[in-house]
């Protein structure tokens, strides 16, 4: 039992130095009855004061910079997520779009569980383990093939001879029956996994067991087999432990009725899974459909339905998002749903304050699904008491400045969400989940800069705004609470290193609202250069608007992006993040065979839809023009209602004209 904060302070204190020597060095200073005896007060005190960095969140926290950091020959992408049955028919719709099917269900699915781990990639060359990979952000992983080899269930030396490189992707997880025995030092099986497979020391991952299902590979590997059917058979020859449950979906009826049953029995398998993947069986159309720049297209995670749990609502705060955006917070009393302590859960927005009539003091469901935000679901009016209190939802941000509802033009109605007018880096509250926007992981990717790091220099008056981060003074932060030498050096490094970047992370770093990764991408592949992209700031109309002829970029992003430049503090934030930074220029694929070739379409063709045709193009290097021009090279003219004026101009500008039949000559298909 912990007394008062001097003394939590004091115990926490420790409990940092014996949670770092139990899982860093081999040998614990304490014995593991006293360790979660500490434990168990810490948290007791933490529950029931308010605190903010909380020691589980600590817990199995191991500094990743020593890993070395290796690009992954193809992204390691996330999954989309289905939340109901609706959400697939749209996938599935999506997907009959892009390959031109007619709208039925002709692709046949793999459907197979969602393990609840932690990713790894493992490269065999000549059919011996050569590295294993974390995810990483996606794009970099982390060299973790000392600890990945003391996992029993990855083979080091394959059962068969393969050739050169196979890469296998798969998760690595703990059982729930071995997770119970170590349980009082993770919050879940899930980041005991992730806690062990990154420790410094292998020793230290091998105490821990792991087991590993290989799920996949990437498309430079398809040519080992011809679906992901057959893939796993094949990985399951080579001595890959491979998940039983999956298998091929041809119909509504079908994935639907595996869904229910996998529900059903999911409480009882002894792994955690939290939904069902499916991915297009024929690896030829996986690789038609190719992905977006966060998920694949030919893949998607239907997400059981959420873990619920029952608690009281101790107060309702506003949270000011980086769009400015004010979500009112329901602080709860905190409860354990499906192994995650949750002590916060959203209220979404003022409307649905009051349509779902929540109070302060009342009795509420909360649900957390997965990843997602937990939120309040509804009131328990029975248990409502005469001390409950109604939440008026206030009309001006916590910076003071009177707030705003979007008017929809196309709804025509105004929005649910009241909003901090953005005016650059006026709102305090805005500026810092910029800043938190700017360091994350898709964006500049500052290791050591996280969320809790930003708050703590916000508050020091370190860093006000993404500039300051440019101009922190790590003498002083190696002083700091909590921080050292070799610390405030490692932060140091990582802010150096990520100052050579690429231009799309940059723009979409910058945080404008409606540019999100692949509007942040687009715009990067047309201006090529943080030159040409510093024109906007310029704001002059005729630039804003020959964006209007890029795929992808609508009247709302255009006028977002018009919004931010014409904004003074803006300007001078990006230009001066610009003199800090290296930003990369975009090259052209000039290996591509349509290096510096153009193409238009007219007319829908029968085999591929445009989308399909343009993604294409593109990844031979030429591009796609919106109208003819001097410019254009090839008209392609599909054989269903090409426009015939469209036609006439090419003919009159001397451009080249193909036929459906002469465009899949010369790509191939
Ligand atoms: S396929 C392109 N299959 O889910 C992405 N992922 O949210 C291909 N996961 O990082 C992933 N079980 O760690 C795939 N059977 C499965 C999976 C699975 C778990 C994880 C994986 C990935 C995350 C995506």
């Amino acid at each position: 039992m912990i007394n008062n904060f001097k003394e939590y302070q004091k115990k926490k204190k420790l409990f940092i130095e014996y949670n770092k020597s139990y899982y860093d060095l081999n040998s614990p200073d304490i014995d593991d009855a006293t360790f979660d005896q500490f434990k168990k007060d810490l948290i007791e005190f933490e529950n029931t004061h308010n605190i903010k960095d909380k020691i589980t969140n600590i817990v199995g926290f191991t500094p990743s910079e020593k890993f070395s950091k290796i690009k992954h020959q193809e992204k390691m992408l996330s999954l989309d997520n289905a939340f109901n049955e609706e959400d697939i028919l749209d996938f599935y719709k999506k997907i009959n779009n892009y390959l031109n099917n007619n709208n039925e269900f002709r692709e046949e699915l793999y459907a197979e569980p969602k393990i609840d781990g932690i990713s790894a990639s493992l490269s065999y060359i000549d059919g011996k383990l050569a590295r294993g990979l974390s995810r990483g952000d996606g794009e970099f992983g982390e060299d973790i093939t000392e600890n990945l080899e003391t996992v029993d269930e990855i083979p080091k030396k394959l059962k068969k001879k393969i050739n050169g490189e196979l890469i296998v992707r798969g998760e690595v997880y703990i059982q729930k029956s071995d997770f119970k025995k170590i349980s009082a030092k993770f919050a879940n099986p899930r980041n005991a996994a992730s806690g062990s497979l990154r420790q410094k020391d292998s020793i230290n991952t091998a105490k821990i067991p792991l087991k590993f299902f290989a799920y996949g590979t990437i498309f430079k590997c398809h040519h080992y087999s011809s679906s992901q059917s057959d893939f796993l058979k094949f990985l399951k020859e080579l001595g890959f432990k491979v998940n039983l449950l999956g298998k091929i979906v041809k119909n509504e009826k079908e994935i639907f009725n595996n869904y229910k049953q996998l529900e059903e029995q999911r409480s009882k398998l002894d792994y955690d899974i939290d939904g069902i993947v499916y991915k297009i069986n024929n690896f030829q159309l996986q690789k038609r459909l190719g992905n977006l720049s966060h998920a694949p297209r030919w893949a998607i995670a239907h997400k059981f339905s959420a873990e619920k749990g029952i608690s009281k609502i101790k107060n309702i705060e506003i949270q000011v998002g980086r769009t400015g955006a004010l979500t009112p917070v329901a602080k709860i009393e905190p409860i354990n749903i499906g192994g995650v302590l949750v002590s916060n859960a959203t209220l979404h927005n003022e409307d649905e304050i009051i349509r779902k009539d929540i109070r302060i003091n009342d009795t509420v469901v909360v649900q957390r699904a997965g990843d997602v935000i937990p939120q309040v679901v509804e009131v328990d009016l029975t248990k409502r008491k005469s001390d409950s209190k109604k939440f008026i939802f206030p009309k001006k941000c916590p910076c003071g400045f009177d707030t705003i509802k979007d008017y929809n033009e196309t709804t025509k109605k105004f929005d649910a969400v009241r909003r901090c007018p953005d005016r650059g880096f006026e709102c305090n509250l805005m500026t810092k989940e910029k800043i938190k926007h700017y360091v994350s992981k898709n964006a500049m990717n500052i290791e050591g800069l996280g969320k809790k790091v930003v708050e703590n220099f916000w508050e020091l008056n370190l860093v006000k705004l993404p500039t300051d981060i440019y101009k922190l003074n790590f003498n002083k932060i190696s002083q700091l609470d909590g921080w050292g030498k070799l610390s405030a050096k490692n932060l140091e490094n990582s802010i150096n290193e990520t100052k050579k970047i690429s231009l799309d992370r940059f723009i979409f770093a910058l945080g404008i609202r409606h540019i999100g990764q692949e509007n942040a991408k687009i715009l990067a592949k047309y201006f090529k250069s943080i030159n040409n992209f510093k024109k906007l700031a310029e704001s002059r109309d005729q630039i804003f608007n020959s964006l209007l002829d890029l795929d992808g970029m609508g009247e709302t992003q255009i006028s977002s992006l018009k919004n931010f430049f014409s904004n003074k503090i803006n300007k001078k934030i990006f230009l001066e993040l610009t003199k800090y930074l290296n930003i990369e220029n975009v090259l052209e694929n000039s290996k591509g065979k349509f290096f510096n070739q153009t193409f238009m379409f007219t007319g829908a063709m029968e085999k591929m839809s445009r989308s399909e045709a343009k993604q294409i193009i593109e990844n031979e290097g030429g591009k796609v023009l919106g109208s003819p021009s001097k410019k254009l090279n090839f008209l392609v003219s599909g054989d269903s209602k090409p426009t015939q004026k469209k036609l006439n101009k090419a003919k009159e500008l001397g451009v080249k004209i193909l036929s459906e039949k002469e465009w899949y000559q010369l790509i191939n298909f």
